[in-house]
C-alpha cells in the first residue's frame, strides 16, 4: 500500500502537533493595550482560529478571515465567541473600511502573503496609532528524557536532524524553500520590510510538551512541505512496480532516516519508538509595529 497522502488526512495529523499558542504572546504583543477593551481585531490567515482563541476575549467585535474555504468553515465549528466572524478573505485586499480596525494580527501565516500589497491594505484599515502583529515560530527544540548524556549536546543533534529531515520535503520547491527561511530567520526578513518607525521585535516566548519519538515522526511526516516532497518522488517512481516503488519510497523517507539517526545518537537503538521521550519547546518571535 502507498502511503496516504491525502491532503485532509495530513492537515489534520498538523493540526493535533502544531503547538498551542501561550497567553504569553497576548500579554507581549498587546501590552497595555490589554487593559481596556479595544474596539474592532482584524485576523489575517486566521486558519482554524487558534490565533483568535487568544486574543478575541481583548476586544469588542473580531473578524477572521482566510482564503481557505475549509479552514473557514473549521474554524466555525469550534467558534466559542458571539463577537467573532470567520469569513473568507485574502491578506491583499482587507474586507474593512478605511480607518476602522485597532488590531490587525498575522499568526504564522504572514509568508504567504504577497506583502507589498498587504502593508498597502493595513495602512488603509488601520487606525492611527493601530497595531500590527505579526508571530511565528520555526522548529521546536527536542531534548531527551531519561537518556544518559550531555542533554545539551543531545539535544542540539536532535534539532539538527529535526531540522533536516523537514526542510528537505522544501528540495527544489523555491516558493517553499523561501517561506522556510524567511521563518527560520524568525522574521528579521518582515520586520525590516515594515514602513512604520514604531516598530519592535519579540522572542523566546516559549510553550512546552512532552513527545515520543513517534509524534516526532508524525509532526515530519505532516509538515506540508514534507507531503510535497513525497508526492512528487511518487510521481518520479510510477513506472516501477508498486513492490519496487514501496521499498524506493521508504529509502527517500526521510522521516524513516530521522528516526534511525536519531536514536542512534541518543544511545537508544534497542527502545520502541514509542517509549524515546523528549521535552519539545516551542520558541514564538515576532513583531509589533505601530501606524
Ligand atoms: C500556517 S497557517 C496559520 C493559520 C493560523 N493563523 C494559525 O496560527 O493557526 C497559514 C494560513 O495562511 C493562510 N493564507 C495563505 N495565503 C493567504 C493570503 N494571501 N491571505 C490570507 N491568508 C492566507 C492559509 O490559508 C493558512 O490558513
Amino acid at each position: 500500500m502507498l502511503r496516504n497522502l491525502d491532503p485532509i488526512l495530513n492537515k489534520a495529523n498538523y493540526k493535533s502537533y502544531q503547538p498551542n499558542y501561550p497567553l504569553e504572546i497576548v500579554k507581549t504583543t498587546l501590552g497595555d493595550l490589554k487593559e481596556k477593551k479595544l474596539d474592532f481585531l482584524l485576523d489575517v490567515g486566521c486558519g482554524g482560529g487558534q490565533s483568535v482563541n487568544i486574543f478575541a476575549p481583548y476586544f469588542h467585535e473580531v473578524l477572521a478571515i482566510d482564503p481557505s474555504e475549509n479552514q473557514i468553515k473549521e474554524a466555525r465549528s469550534q467558534n466559542k465567541f458571539a463577537h467573532v466572524t470567520y469569513k473568507q478573505g485574502f491578506a491583499e485586499k482587507l474586507p474593512c473600511d478605511d480607518v476602522s480596525v485597532d488590531v490587525i494580527v498575522a499568526a504564522s501565516s504572514a509568508p504567504w502573503f504577497d506583502r507589498p500589497k498587504f502593508y498597502k491594505e493595513v495602512d488603509r484599515v488601520l487606525k492611527p496609532e493601530g497595531r500590527l502583529i505579526m508571530f511565528g515560530y520555526w522548529m521546536p527544540s527536542l531534548v531527551p528524557i531519561g537518556v544518559s548524556g550531555d542533554v545539551t549536546e543531545l539535544a542540539k543533534v536532535g534539532f539538527s536532524l529535526f531540522e533536516d529531515a523537514i526542510l528537505r520535503g522544501a528540495n527544489g520547491d523555491l516558493a517553499e524553500e523561501g517561506m522556510n527561511r524567511i521563518c527560520k530567520r524568525r522574521y528579521v526578513d518582515i520586520f525590516d520590510e515594515i514602513m512604520y518607525l514604531r516598530k519592535q521585535q519579540f522572542d523566546n516566548v516559549l510553550t512546552e510538551c512532552v513527545w515520543s519519538l513517534d509524534d516526532a515522526k508524525e509532526y515530519v511526516l505532516a509538515y506540508i512541505t514534507y507531503n510535497n516532497y513525497l508526492k512528487g518522488k511518487e510521481l518520479e517512481q510510477r513506472e516501477l512496480s508498486e513492490e519496487e516503488r514501496n521499498a524506493r519510497l521508504l529509502e527517500l523517507d526521510y522521516s524513516e532516516q530521522f528516526v534511525r539517526s536519531l536514536k542512534e545518537s541518543w544511545g537508544c537503538t534497542e527502545m520502541e519508538n514509542s517509549d524515546v521521550k523528549m521535552k519539545v519547546i516551542f520558541n514564538f518571535y515576532g513583531i509589533i509595529a505601530e501606524k
